[in-house]
């Protein structure tokens, strides 16, 4: 089975750094031209000549915080003037948002949902004329393993994800009449600059890798997963290869999850 993206547009939310950078080198090495959307200008430049560099494909990072829907829709216009029809729309950018719920605020609440679900729904309805016109499209939405299965204190970020999840399904029913095809990617835990956070506020007394390997352990392949493994299931999904997989949430967790 050969995967190929060749004349493909791909703009990935969240693409300067970990899964979303993996998955726009991933997507680019098998012919998309790629679009990396991110808040700092210089990790995106960074992004896109590394990318470029290594595949020879249209790269371009465009700043743009997410979470305000005006910034979103100015450079989708920029976008569309730059690279033609978007027809793969990868909903990545996020942050792991987590409170009690005893004293989680309306206004915490809001934020995530401003950050994970909105622009998720405004970035689809703005690649639809384009994608309906020529009869394809994918759309990747994705969300963590705690949407199916929420561990305590995950707030608000699961109940975001949850929402994500549904999303999918809805738009993925609505949406495959025009072979439009909408999945998510729940996931586990995966090597990212995130991590990184997760050391540093957790102040173990052991060095980076040492933490690593230790988070690994209780997950059933026994080490956390790299963000290329992500990035090739994200290319799967977005290649002609899953011409018939729609409305599905897949786990990429080396086994984590309790439920499928
Ligand atoms: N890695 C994991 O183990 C893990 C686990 C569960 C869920 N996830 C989810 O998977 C996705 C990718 O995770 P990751 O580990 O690659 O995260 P990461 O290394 O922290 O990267 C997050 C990306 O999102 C961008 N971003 C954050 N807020 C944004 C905003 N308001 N507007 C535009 N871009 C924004 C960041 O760039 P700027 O800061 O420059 O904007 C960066 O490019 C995220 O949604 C994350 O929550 C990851």
């Amino acid at each position: 089975m050969l995967i190929s993206l060749k004349n493909h547009v791909a703009l990935i939310t969240g693409g300067s750094q970990g899964l979303g950078r993996a998955m726009g080198m991933q997507f680019a090495a098998s012919g998309a031209s790629v679009v990396l959307l991110a808040r700092r200008q210089a990790l995106l430049d960074e992004a896109a000549q590394e990318i470029a560099a290594a595949t020879g494909a249209k790269v371009k990072g465009f700043a743009c915080d997410v979470s305000d829907l005006n910034q979103v829709e100015a450079v989708w216009a920029q976008v569309e003037k730059e690279f033609g029809t978007v027809d793969i729309v990868v909903n990545n950018a996020g942050s792991s948002a987590r409170n009690p719920i005893e004293t989680l605020s309306m206004e915490k609440l809001q934020a995530d949902i401003d950050l994970k679900l909105k622009p998720a729904l405004r970035l689809v309805q703005l690649a639809l004329p384009g994608m309906k016109a020529q009869q394809w499209g994918r759309v990747i939405n994705v969300v963590n393993i705690g949407a199916k299965a929420p561990p305590v204190g995950t707030a608000p970020t699961c109940m975001t994800r949850a929402a994500g999840i549904t999303m999918t399904k809805v738009m993925s029913k609505e949406l495959a009449p025009d072979n439009i095809l909408v999945n998510a990617l729940c996931v586990g835990q995966i090597m990212s600059e995130q991590w990184v956070g997760y050391y540093e506020k957790d102040k173990p007394d052991m060095t980076f890798d040492e933490y690593v390997t230790m988070r690994g352990k209780p997950i059933p392949m026994g080490r956390i997963g790299q963000a290329e493994e992500f990035a090739n299931v994200a290319c799967f999904l977005a290649s002609d290869a899953a011409s018939y997989v729609t409305g599905v949430a897949i786990n990429v967790d080396g086994g984590l999850s309790p439920v499928t």
